[in-house]
C-alpha cells in the first residue's frame, strides 16, 4: 500500500495547494496522517481530517468534502467518500490486483523489502547458551527471534553477522572438570554426549549442595583456577566438553535452518578484557567497593556495574564491554542487537552506560531486545529442580504427533519424514513467535500443532495448496480481469501490506508482526479458495487473473515464512 498511499498523498497536496491558498502541507506530511479503517464499509484507507484543520482553518468536514472531488474519474479509486470529518478511499479492487501481481512478479524475492539495509553491517548476538547446561526451551526466544531478526535484516539489504557468544567459560567448567575425574568415564560421555555432561553437572551442583559443600566447591575452584592458567590437561577438557556441547546444538539448529557466522564465545575475550579495565581506571571511572571495582551508576538511577571481583576476576559485564569494543573493530557495525530473557535488561542498560562513559562514539548502536519468559503447560520452568523441557524433545515430540496426523490425513505423501520434520520445528516456532516478544508465555503443545487454528501447520498447509493450484496451472499468469471479486480485492489488498509490515517488524524488533501477518494473508486466500474457483473457472481471463493472484500468494507466504525460520513443504 506504500505506493498508492504516496499517489493518493500526492494527489492531496495538489488539491490543497489549489483550494486553500497559502496552505503547505507537502504529501509527506499527508502520508503520515493516514489511517487504516477498521472495517472494510469506511474504505482501504482513509484521511482523518481534524488533523487538517488547524493548518487549513476549516472545519474537518467542510476540508473532507473539498478534497473528495480531486478524486473523481481517477480509476486508481472505485469511490472517495466524505464522512464525519473522514475522507475515505476505496480503492478499485482489479486495479489493486493488476498493479500488486505485476510488481510480485517483477520483484521477485525481494518483493516487500525496504532495501535501507544495503551498506549496512548489523552484528547479531543470539543463542549463545551457556555449554554443559542443558539446552531448554528458555532458549527458544533468543535463539529464534534472534534469528528471525537475522533474516529481516538480511531481507532489508543489510551485512549480516550473527554471533554465538557461547558460554564456554567459568566456574562451572572446574565443576565439571571434578565431576569427570570423580564419577566420569570418557566412554560413558561419548557413548552419552550432552546428556552425560548435564548429568555430571547435576550430580555435582547437587553434592555441593549437600554434605560434602565446601571440599568439593574449592575443588571446583581449584581446577578452574588452573584452566586459568593454561593447565594441558584442563584445557583439553574444556575443549572436549565444548566440542561434545557444540555436535548436540548443531542438530538443533540445522533443525531450524540456522547458521553462524561466527562461534567466538566468551572465553575468546579473556586476554581483551585488561585493556578495557584500564581504559576505565585511567579514565577515573572506576570505584573500589568493598574491595571490587566497579563503575557507579547511581546518577543514572542504576546500582553499580560489577567490573572486578575482590579476588580480581572479571565479570560478565566486564566481558561483554570487551566484546563489543572486539566486535567494533573487527566488523565495523552500524548496529549491534543482542536477544536475550528480560531479566538480562538491566545488566544490558548497565554496561551500555558504561560504554557511553568511557566515550566510545558508537554506544548509541547497541540494542537489547528483550523476551518474556516461557512455561509449558502452566509450569515454571527451573533449571535446579531439573523442570526443565529440552529443545531437542520438544521438536521430536512435535514432530512425532504431526507424523502421526499425516498418516491419518494423507496416507501417500512421499518424503513423509523430512515434511513432518519441516512441519513440527515449524508448529513449535510459529507458536511461540505469535505473541509479542516482551509478554510471557504459557507453551501447550496440543494448540501449537493443530492443523486447523492459527497455526504453523495451518499457514505451511495453505502455502502447499498455493503450490498445488500454480502446479496445476503450469505457466505465467497476468492479472487481466476488469472488475474484481470482495474475496479477490481482499487478497490483493493483503498481498499490498506486506512491505509495511517489514518496515514495523524491522522498527520493533518484532517478528510476531510477520506470524501475524501470515495468518491474515492465509485467511484471505482461503477465503479466495473458497469463494472463487480458480482452474475450474470457465473465463480464461478470470482463470489467468486468480492463477496471477494465486502466484503472487505464493511468493509472499513463502517470503513470510521463512523470514520466521519456516520452512516451505510443496505438499503437506
Ligand atoms: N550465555 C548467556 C545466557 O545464557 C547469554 C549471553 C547473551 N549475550 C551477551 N553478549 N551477553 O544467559
Amino acid at each position: 500500500m506504500i505506493a498508492l498511499k504516496q499517489r493518493t498523498a500526492a494527489l492531496l497536496a495538489e488539491r490543497i495547494a489549489a483550494e486553500f491558498p497559502g496552505a503547505t502541507l507537502t504529501a509527506d506530511e499527508l502520508f503520515a496522517m493516514f489511517e487504516y479503517p477498521p472495517d472494510a464499509n469506511m474504505g482501504d484507507l482513509a484521511l482523518p481530517c481534524f488533523k487538517l484543520s488547524k493548518s487549513l482553518r476549516r472545519a474537518p468536514a467542510m476540508i473532507a468534502t473539498a478534497l473528495a472531488g480531486a478524486f473523481e474519474g481517477n480509476t486508481l479509486y472505485a469511490k472517495v467518500e466524505a464522512v464525519g470529518g473522514y475522507l475515505n478511499f476505496f480503492f478499485d479492487g482489479a486495479g489493486l490486483a493488476a498493479r500488486v501481481t505485476s510488481e510480485v512478479a517483477e520483484r521477485g524475492e525481494t518483493y516487500g523489502s525496504p532495501m535501507d539495509g544495503v551498506g549496512k553491517t548489523v552484528v547479531l548476538d543470539y543463542s549463545s547458551p551457556n555449554v554443559a547446561k542443558p539446552f531448554h526451551i528458555g532458549h527458544l526466544g533468543t535463539t529464534v527471534i534472534g534469528h528471525s531478526l537475522k533474516l529481516l535484516h538480511k531481507f532489508a539489504g543489510w551485512n549480516c553477522i550473527g554471533i554465538n557468544y557461547l558460554g564456554d567459560w567459568g566456574t562451572q567448567f572446574g565443576k565439571l572438570i571434578v565431576a569427570y575425574k570423580k564419577w566420569g568415564s570418557r566412554e560413558e560421555i561419548e557413548r552419552g554426549g550432552i546428556d552425560s555432561l548435564v548429568a555430571l553437572y547435576v550430580k555435582i551442583n547437587n553434592a555441593i549442595a549437600e554434605e560434602e559443600g565446601t571440599a568439593l566447591a574449592d575443588a571446583a575452584r581449584a581446577e578452574f583456577h588452573k584452566m586459568e592458567l593454561g593447565d594441558e590437561e584442563n584445557i583439553a577438557l574444556w575443549k572436549w566438553f565444548i566440542e561434545i556441547s557444540l555436535a548436540e546444538y548443531e542438530k538443533t539448529y540445522k533443525q531450524l535452518g540456522i547458521t553462524f557466522d561466527s562461534y567466538k564465545g566468551e572465553s575468546f575475550y579473556t586476554d581483551k578484557m585488561p585493556a578495557q579495565v584500564e581504559k576505565l581506571r585511567e579514565m577515573g571511572l572506576l570505584k573500589i567497593d568493598d574491595g571490587a571495582s566497579i563503575v557507579d551508576l547511581e546518577a543514572y538511577g542504576m546500582p553499580p556495574c560489577l567490573i572486578l571481583k575482590r579476588d580480581g576476576s572479571t565479570l560478565y559485564p566486564t566481558r561483554d564491554i570487551a566484546a563489543a569494543v572486539y566486535r567494533k573493530e573487527t566488523y565495523h557495525f552500524d548496529r549491534m542487537i543482542y536477544v536475550t530473557s528480560a531479566q538480562q535488561c538491566l545488566h544490558f542498560q548497565q554496561w551500555f552506560k558504561v560504554v557511553e562513559l568511557m566515550g566510545y562514539p558508537w554506544y548509541g548502536e547497541l540494542v537489547h531486545v528483550p523476551y518474556g519468559t516461557v512455561s509449558v503447560n502452566g509450569e515454571k520452568l527451573a533449571t535446579r529442580t531439573g523442570n526443565v523441557v529440552l529443545l531437542r524433545d520438544l521438536f521430536a515430540q512435535a514432530i512425532e504427533k504431526v507424523k502421526a496426523i499425516m498418516v491419518e490425513k494423507n496416507p501417500a505423501l512421499a518424503g513423509r519424514d523430512d515434511i513432518a520434520e519441516q512441519v513440527g520445528v515449524g508448529a513449535v516456532v510459529f507458536h511461540y513467535l505469535s505473541n509479542n516478544r516482551i509478554r510471557d508465555i504459557n507453551f501447550v503443545l496440543e494448540d501449537a500443532l493443530s492443523f486447523d487454528g492459527n497455526t504453523g501447520p495451518y499457514a505451511q498447509y495453505t502455502y502447499a495448496r498455493t503450490c498445488s493450484v500454480l502446479k496445476k496451472y503450469n505457466g505465467t499468469a497476468t492479472w487481466r480481469a476488469e472488475s474484481a471479486t470482495a474475496e479477490e480485492a481482499a487478497l490483493a489488498k493483503t498481498i499490498a501490506m506486506f512491505p509495511e509490515r517489514v518496515e514495523a517488524a524491522l522498527a520493533d524488533y518484532e517478528p510476531s508482526v510477520i506470524t501475524r501477518y501470515i495468518l491474515d494473508l492465509a485467511a484471505a486466500f482461503n477465503r479466495f479458495y473458497h469463494e472463487c474457483k480458480i482452474l475450474n473457472c470457465e473465463d480464461e481471463i478470470t482463470r489467468e487473473s486468480r492463477v496471477a493472484l494465486t502466484a503472487a500468494t505464493n511468493r509472499v507466504l513463502g517470503t513470510a515464512l521463512h523470514l520466521i525460520c519456516l520452512s516451505t513443504p510443496e505438499q503437506i
